[in-house]
């Protein structure tokens, strides 16, 4: 990714990563964009050259964006060694077309090359395509958090 590329998509990744938290009940939206501030200065705090991140793109044979990975690749990382993926993304108009199955493909093929033996990720339960693509891509769930509501 391009640093153009990664200072046009951040805003809607972060956004998009918001609207997850507030839809999971994370966070309450009025807390939303001061925690998605503090999120980015915590996670990213060099942008697209902080250690240990790692962004990619998916491009059509005649270059266009049609997809964008965020991964984590730290070592030293408490979870494990593992790599992490924080965000993927495809455009809606080139969504259920293989481009998350060739994005997450794309990433295993990384991770191996810097030497990491898993990648996790967290996926919210309502995110049903998100959730069959990690389960038809040989992703198994390593925790569930439940919620029963009360209103
Ligand atoms: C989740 C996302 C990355 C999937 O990307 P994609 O390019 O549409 O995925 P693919 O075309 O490779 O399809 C993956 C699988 O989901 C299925 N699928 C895709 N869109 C679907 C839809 N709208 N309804 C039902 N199934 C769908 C495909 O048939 C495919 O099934 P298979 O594995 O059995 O072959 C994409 O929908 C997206 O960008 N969503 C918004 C951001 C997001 O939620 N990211 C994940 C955060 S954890």
């Amino acid at each position: 990714m391009t640093i153009d590329e990664f200072d046009e998509r951040l805003p809607s990744l972060m956004h998009a990563y918001v609207a997850e938290q507030i839809r999971a009940r994370n966070w309450a939206s009025a807390d939303a964009d001061e925690l998605a501030q503090l999120e980015q200065r915590r996670l990213l705090p060099r942008g697209l050259a902080t250690p240990g991140m790692r962004w990619y793109v998916a491009r059509t044979p005649s270059d266009q964006v049609v997809g964008y990975l965020w991964l984590a690749t730290e070592p030293s990382d408490p979870r494990g060694g593992g790599a992490w993926i924080y965000a993927i993304e495809v455009e809606p108009e080139w969504r259920g077309r293989g481009v998350g199955h060739r994005l997450l493909s794309a990433a295993e093929v990384e991770v191996r090359r810097l030497g990491a033996t898993s990648i996790a990720l967290n996926v919210f339960g309502e995110n049903r395509v998100a959730r069959h693509l990690y389960e038809s891509s040989g992703y198994e769930v390593t925790s569930l958090q439940m919620r029963k509501s009360l209103t």
